[in-house]
């Protein structure tokens, strides 16, 4: 990818700074920038490490060659954002006699992100965590604005803490590893940023989608930068969501039922789920005469181009996913919650939604 590098400033009681492009792992000079103390654990799944953490430890151990430093590596997927392997990486940053100015350094996806994110959240009640994205997803979305999580039978991400980074470095050179799945994946997070708060950036994928899928680098980077300015804008307001985060949601109510019913790492991983999800809100808000079904009908062919799923996979039970939604995070105590749409570019937070008409679009999607 190209060299120049992209900074989106997230604002804040806590400012930090997200880096996109390519070489970033390899720089010592602004990895030590972020770094203050002298030990440092590296947080990857068995599918990055071998790939990129060599080099990042090499470029950590130039910027402070008296350094510590360790790595934890999990195996990688969804099944892995669990308490015991949260359990394991605390037992890392024990070992590795982690001091309060320590630094986690997160390198890999979402999963690896959140967990990280959360051990660091954690440990001596905060560390400090530099995150390196490298799945297209987690530089588009869960790199950014300090949610940490892992999931529990009960439900996805209910364990977790509000954690911003240090510092997001996104790497765009680890895309060319990246599988064509996981790059799908992250283009569902990339539309959703136009379907709550963009209607031109649907126009901008649209012309572009081509050339995102084949990787482009300048569409990619314009497509991260833009959708992480997004992110870093309304965090930047709401850090803690208590109003407009939510709207970061859309899809995500449908998107976590689903993934949780089918079991974690089964079936549909985040993005796909989420693709279904936010058809599925555009489809409930037409129902709910708050938008034209042209708009969902749009988005639903935008997300089919780029290859992603959009109806519920077969043999998943309506009222058990309806009973998922209770849990969710977004219910707060007054029927079912959820992000939907007066049209493309216009998410909203909408209560109170019945749960008959939920379970019966459900049955027919
Ligand atoms: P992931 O972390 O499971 O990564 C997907 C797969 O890609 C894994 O197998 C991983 O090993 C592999 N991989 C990662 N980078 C690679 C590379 N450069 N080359 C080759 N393989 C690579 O999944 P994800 O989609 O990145 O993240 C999903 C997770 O993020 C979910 O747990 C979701 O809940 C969470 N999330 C959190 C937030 C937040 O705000 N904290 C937002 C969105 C999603
Ligand atoms: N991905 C949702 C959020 O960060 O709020």
């Amino acid at each position: 990818m190209g060299a120049s590098i992209a900074t989106v400033e997230v604002d804040g009681a806590q400012p930090y700074r997200i880096d996109i492009g390519g070489g970033l792992l390899a720089d010592s000079a602004r990895l030590g920038r972020h770094w203050r103390g002298r030990h440092a654990l590296v947080v990857s799944d068995d599918q990055v490490a071998p790939r990129y953490a060599d080099a990042l430890e090499a470029a950590l151990a130039r910027a402070k060659p008296q350094a510590r430093i360790a790595r934890f590596v999990l195996p990688a997927g969804e099944a892995s954002k669990t308490l015991d392997t949260f359990a394991g990486c605390i037992d890392a940053l024990a070992a590795l006699g982690a001091t309060r100015d320590a630094c986690v350094f997160a390198l890999g996806g979402g999963v690896v992100g959140d967990l990280a994110g959360f051990a660091a959240a954690c440990w001596m009640r905060g560390i400090d965590c530099v995150q390196l994205p490298t799945t297209l997803l987690a530089m588009v979305d869960s790199s950014v604005g300090g949610k940490t999580a892992i999931d529990i039978p009960a439900g996805k991400n209910l364990l977790g803490a509000f954690h911003p980074p240090r510092a997001v470095l996104a790497d765009t050179d680890t895309l060319r590893t990246l599988p064509a799945r996981e790059l799908r994946a992250g283009l569902a997070e990339v539309v959703k940023y136009g379907a709550i708060v963009d209607a031109p950036f649907l126009d901008w994928l649209e012309a572009n989608a081509d050339a995102l899928l084949a990787m482009d680098a300048a569409a990619l980077a314009e497509a991260i930068a833009r959708s992480c300015a997004h992110k870093a804008a309304i965090v930047a307001r709401d850090p803690l969501e208590h109003g407009e985060r939510a709207l970061l949601n859309f899809g995500h109510t449908f998107g976590h039922a689903v993934e949780a019913e089918q079991g974690y790492g089964e079936g549909l991983n985040h993005g796909e789920a989420v693709a279904v999800g936010m058809v599925l809100a555009a489809r409930l808000s037409t129902r709910l005469g708050m938008a034209d079904e042209h708009d969902a009908l749009r988005l639903q062919a935008l997300l089919e181009r780029f290859g992603l799923p959009t109806r519920m996979p077969p043999g998943l039970d309506p009222q058990a996913l309806v009973a998922r939604m209770r849990l969710d995070k977004k219910a707060v105590g007054d029927g079912l919650r959820f992000i939907l749409w007066d049209g493309a570019g216009r998410a909203r937070i909408v209560a109170g939604v019945d749960e008959a008409a939920v379970a019966q679009l459900l049955a027919t999607t």
